[in-house]
């Protein structure tokens, strides 16, 4: 076995920033400390809660995320703002799954937090928190000769990644601490299977993740199969998990599931991950990692690649008037925000100064010989509020500027390659957002469109409209177009659905249509593609090959 230490990329950034005093209503966020050689669970509510209760259990150790099982539970029976809940009898050096919840007096609606971890450490008599890996670890950005692997930890802390492929055994140690690491492992082998693990070093104190494992890009023509869907933000049914922190955490949970099922390499996301909508910066951030926590469990083995959509990008804002918002400038824009809070290709273009960036909101990357780019509908976001003069005007509902020039520039480099582009937008709505999509611009939607024609693009993904639907764009639509290249509607990843719209002109070009969740499943082979397209549970709902 070799073992050596190759020092490649750290970078260490911010420790979670602790939620601010304007909590969200439907938000808890528990802190765990010890006293007494116990744990304490304490939280703060916006509107005074009753019936705190915290359920916990060992981990199994089987990564259970995002839904353990829990057979314990304490209460605080008191009616208040904050609620502490003391567990006892509690063993040392295993890793406990906890999660809070209570019932708003005011809303008269049951909150519940995300599901957290602990671990108690014996320290001569005394008992303290141990190390624990708070998140991840999760991959992103595979190349044929790297892969970023991330994580956070509940205290500063050393990490190393052993990784593997067969017998010989490599090790990356972070040498500096932090608790959040985001480390590019270089120079692997293209697509190749490798094994890897994390482990945390804190004082005397170690733990480890499992092992999981992570595939590298192949290099050129190969058979591959990649999954798409987007708008998983709160849907409409009872239960709080369909709405909690602003995700539909249960059915986006399902989905990653079915990118493990289908072996699908990595999953495109068609936008509106959260609902959004929030001044808080911290609230966002939140509602990003519950994102990320209905993930983790497929994120750790395949990359995810959102883009953004109109609630991503309200997040946070700057409120005018009675309607009107607008992005903050940079540093604090919806797009510096949303950089922090993902881990995606960095080759977008530059702003104009003093704009927002563009940076990891539109991006393109390749796998084998495919080409992928995700576009940013939602650039400086502005909603009119018509008593109110804004700065800017915003670019929403349209492709402008830098980000125009870029696309154009990145079609060129990309040539006749086979190339998906996903957004949130559909440039030909269906159902739900008819004049609230590209069709705002009709002109410069059709010059985009064009534009798709003149390269390679095999099907255009979008969301917004929660919808299943796939519409053959063709001269049906506007005598000047000439492929009749797919526009495929996947936005079925959680919130409530849409009917259909049968007054749009291009109606007969609606091929298929289904109101459920849903995802799309791609399957390229060399230049040609096969793209089936399931509900939640899995059923096919569409097919076509080109
Ligand atoms: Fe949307």
């Amino acid at each position: 076995m070799i073992r050596f230490v190759r020092k490649i990329v750290l970078i260490l950034a911010f420790a979670f920033l602790p939620l601010q005093a304007e909590l969200h209503p439907s938000r808890i966020v528990p802190q765990v400390r010890v006293v007494n050689n116990d744990v304490v669970v304490s939280w703060t509510t916006a509107n005074p809660t009753a019936r705190g209760i915290v359920r916990f259990a060992p981990d199994d150790g089987r990564n259970r995320q995002p839904f353990p099982e829990y057979y314990s539970s304490a209460e605080d029976r008191s009616v208040g703002k904050s609620h502490s809940v003391t567990l006892k009898s509690l063993r040392t050096d295993i890793v406990y799954n906890y999660r809070v919840s209570c019932i708003d007096t005011v809303q008269w609606t049951e909150l519940r937090s995300l599901n957290y971890t602990f671990r108690l450490l014996k320290q001569g008599d005394k008992h303290e928190l141990g190390l624990i890996l708070s998140e991840g670890p999760i991959v992103a950005n595979a190349t044929p000769n790297s892969i970023v692997i991330a994580w956070k930890t509940n205290l500063q802390s050393m990490g190393e990644i052993l990784y593997w492929s067969g017998s010989k055994r490599e090790k990356f140690s972070a040498n500096s601490s932090g608790s959040v690491f985001e480390v590019l492992l270089e120079k692997l082998t293209a697509d190749k299977v490798y094994s890897y693990k994390v482990v945390a070093f804190h004082r005397n104190d170690t733990v480890s993740s499992p092992v999981f494992t992570f595939r590298t890009a192949p290099v050129k023509n190969a058979k591959f199969s990649f999954m798409v869907s987007g708008d998983s933000r709160s849907g409409r049914e009872a239960d709080v998990d369909f709405r909690l922190n602003g995700v539909n955490y249960v059915i986006m949970n399902r989905l990653a599931q079915q990118a493990l099922n289908h072996t699908a390499r990595f999953f495109l996301t068609t936008g509106d991950q959260s609902d959004g909508n929030t001044p808080e910066r911290d609230d966002m951030a939140l509602q990003t990692e519950t994102w990320r926590r209905a993930v983790a469990h497929a994120n750790a083995f395949v990359p995810f690649y959102p883009s953004v959509g109109n609630h991503d990008a309200t997040a946070p804002h700057i409120r005018f008037g009675k309607r009107g918002r607008h992005d903050p400038p940079p540093p604090n824009s919806a797009e510096d925000l949303w950089a922090e809070n993902y881990i995606l290709p960095t080759n977008g273009p530059e702003p104009e100064p003093g704009h927002p960036p563009f940076r990891e909101t539109v991006y393109s990357f390749d796998y084998g010989n495919v080409h992928f780019i995700a576009l940013n509908a939602h650039y400086f976001n502005v909603v009119k509020d018509d008593s109110i003069k804004f700065p800017y005007e915003g670019s929403f509902h349209r492709i402008t500027g830098r980000q125009l020039e870029w696309l154009k520039a990145d079609l060129k480099k990309a040539g006749q390659r086979l190339t998906f582009v996903y957004s949130h937008l559909p440039f030909f709505p269906a159902g739900g957002h008819i004049g609230s999509s590209f069709d705002r611009y009709p002109d410069e939607r059709d010059a985009l469109w064009r534009l798709f024609e003149q390269h390679n693009v095999g099907i255009v993904f979008a969301g917004h409209e929660h919808i299943y639907a796939r519409v053959k764009v063709d001269k049906g639509v506007n005598p000047n177009f000439r492929k009749g290249i797919f526009q495929v509607i996947a936005g079925g990843a959680g919130a409530p659905t849409y009917d259909q719209d049968f007054k749009i002109p291009y109606l007969k070009n609606v091929v298929k249509f289904a109101r459920s969740y849903n995802y799309a499943l791609v399957t390229v082979d060399g230049n040609r593609f096969k793209m089936e397209a399931f509900d939640d549970y899995g059923k096919k709902i569409d097919e076509f090959r080109q």
